[in-house]
């Protein structure tokens, strides 16, 4: 193998799917259209491409309900348009991540309806299955993320089912050791073909208590959050056995070469460092999604870095998002102008950025009423706020044309694009010398030509100025200041360096360079900049 991998150094960028590029005239995206976009993510800079679920699937979590692990949905395409994306990507140099959804199947795969069939089918322990209550309502407490409880009665064989999200997504048992086996073989039938990598679906969900035990009530939880926030999740989340689980699925990755897992974990850093593996032996990346989830201002942010550099075990290798098909966009979370300072933090950071598709656009969540909505999660929780999480699941804006490029005029794209998308598209961008796609595609480029950004160390630096946040990226004898303005207001940095003053190479304004003072740095409102020390 040689060092560093790139899954350290790239960058990687997320695709959904449906949302992407329309091909066939169907409204919704799929695989011929992402192999017809390939050479725009060549242009971004971008290392990897992870897809969100394209196997088959009823949908009723949109492909996070999977009927069957090794094929694909003939709405994404076929086989054969997999096979060619796969190829076409790696000629470009770039890597293809597949989403593997462990810990729940669709209710339409085989193995829940052999499992389903009867008490004594061979498959029944396969999912978990568990008597009524003495009331005959569910067997314990637990709930579902999207509402209501995790359980669904079955009239045929008089027990009930375990699925923490909706019910036509039941909940894998890996204390049975011929899940986690035909799990595996999934994982290798796509890593034959060449497929470089998974991120890995709730992985800290895999394992659940084996007595069943009800979740104690959440005394922080504020009527109006969603009904899943109304416990602690100590019985259903985050169990020592998880770890056995992600260590068989690195073992199969260390079945080949350079392959890697990017596990989605929501958890505080000093839970999420376990899942590298007490031996560097799990996830090779432990999703670090605090950026998303954190307040959005300079001393939160700092904490932060610094707290998560901190946690992190010596060989354990970091990584930032900022968005992803679960949450809202970064641009309406923090304001478009805003959104350019965070996206050359991520860009910047130590560690494997995540890019969310459109992100680089700074495309904006879209309003979508209820009569329009598709996604359970919202349409099962009407009132709850953040629910739905169709508006940051709406169609890529490539140009200006009906339907932004996504799909012909003449159809409806499954979700409703954005209002701004005659203005808010890669085509204009891309003829704007300062729109955030540059903004984008130059900080990748730094990031390919320094190795301080792609592999360098990091360390905190005092800016003199609470409002902003600043560090130091080097590699050899290259050094790098990041200074960023988090604040709508014009700041002064002042650095206490040897140096009196360096070269700004670039700002998330696009407009200047030159040399600056290092003791009297004046950053413009939303400002980023990076100098050469
Ligand atoms: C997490 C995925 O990111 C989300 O989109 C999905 O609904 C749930 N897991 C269930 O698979």
């Amino acid at each position: 193998m040689t060092h560093p991998l790139w899954w350290q150094t790239g960058v990687i960028y997320q695709i959904y799917p449906r949302s992407f590029q329309d091909s066939n005239g169907d409204g919704v995206g799929d695989l011929p259209g992402i192999l017809a976009r390939l050479d725009y993510m060549v242009s971004l800079g971008v290392d990897a491409v992870w897809l969100s679920p394209i196997f088959p699937s009823p949908m009723a979590d949109f492909g996070y309900d999977i009927a069957d692990y090794t094929g694909i949905h003939p709405l994404f395409g076929t086989m054969a348009d997999f096979d060619r994306l796969l190829a076409e990507a790696h000629a470009r140099g770039l890597k293809v991540i597949l989403d593997l959804v462990p810990n729940h199947t669709s209710d339409q795969h085989p193995w829940f309806q052999e499992s389903r069939a009867s008490r004594d089918n061979p498959k029944r322990d396969w999912y978990f299955w568990r008597d009524p209550a003495p009331d005959g309502g569910p067997p314990n407490n637990w709930l579902s993320f999207f509402g209501g409880p995790a359980w669904t009665y079955d009239e045929a064989t008089g027990q009930y089912y375990l699925h923490q999200f909706v019910k036509e997504q039941p909940e894998l048992n890996y204390r049975n050791p011929a899940v986690l086996q035909a799990m595996l073989d999934a994982m290798r039938f796509w890593l034959d073909r060449g497929v470089d990598g998974f991120r890995v679906d709730v992985i800290w969900l895999m394992a659940k208590d084996p007595l069943f035990r009800d979740e104690p009530p959440n005394p922080d939880y504020q009527p109006g959050e969603p009904g899943i926030n109304s416990l602690i999740h100590l019985y259903t989340q985050d169990l020592p056995e998880v770890h056995d689980l992600i260590r068989a699925m690195r073992g199969v990755l260390n079945e080949y070469d350079e392959r890697m897992m990017v596990g989605e974990i929501y958890l505080p850093y000093d839970r999420l460092v376990g899942y590298y593996g007490t031996n560097m032996d799990e996830c090779h990346l432990p999703f670090n999604f605090q950026l998303i989830l954190s307040q959005w201002n300079a001393t939160a942010i700092r904490t932060l870095i610094n707290s998560y550099e901190a946690a992190l075990p010596a060989t354990g290798w970091p990584n930032w998002v900022l968005g992803n098909h679960d949450q809202s966009r970064i641009a309406t979370r923090v304001g478009r102008d805003q959104a350019r300072v965070a996206t050359m933090m991520l860009l910047t950071l130590r560690g494997t950025p995540t890019c969310y598709y459109g992100d680089e656009l700074g495309m904006l969540d879209v309003d979508i009423p209820y009569e329009k909505m598709q996604d359970p999660s919202g349409l099962n929780q009407p009132g709850v706020v953040g629910a739905s999480r169709d508006p940051e699941r709406t169609p890529m804006q490539w140009d200006a044309s009906p339907n932004a490029g996504f799909c012909p005029p003449a159809v409806e794209p499954w979700l409703p694009l954005a209002d701004d998308y005659p203005t808010v598209n890669v085509a204009a961008q891309a003829q704007d010398v300062r729109s955030m796609l540059s903004l984008f595609r130059q900080l990748t480029a730094l990031r390919r030509a320094m190795p301080a950004f792609s592999v360098g160390g990091y360390a905190s630096v005092d800016a003199g100025n609470p409002q902003v946040v600043a560090y130091e990226r080097q590699a050899g004898a290259e050094r790098y200041l990041v200074a960023l303005n988090f604040s709508a207001e014009a700041q002064a940095v002042v650095l206490d360096t040897e140096a009196a003053q360096a070269e700004v190479v670039l700002s998330t304004h696009l407009d200047r360079l030159g040399v600056e003072p290092l003791t009297n740095l004046q950053l413009r409102a939303n400002e980023g900049v990076i100098l050469r020390l």
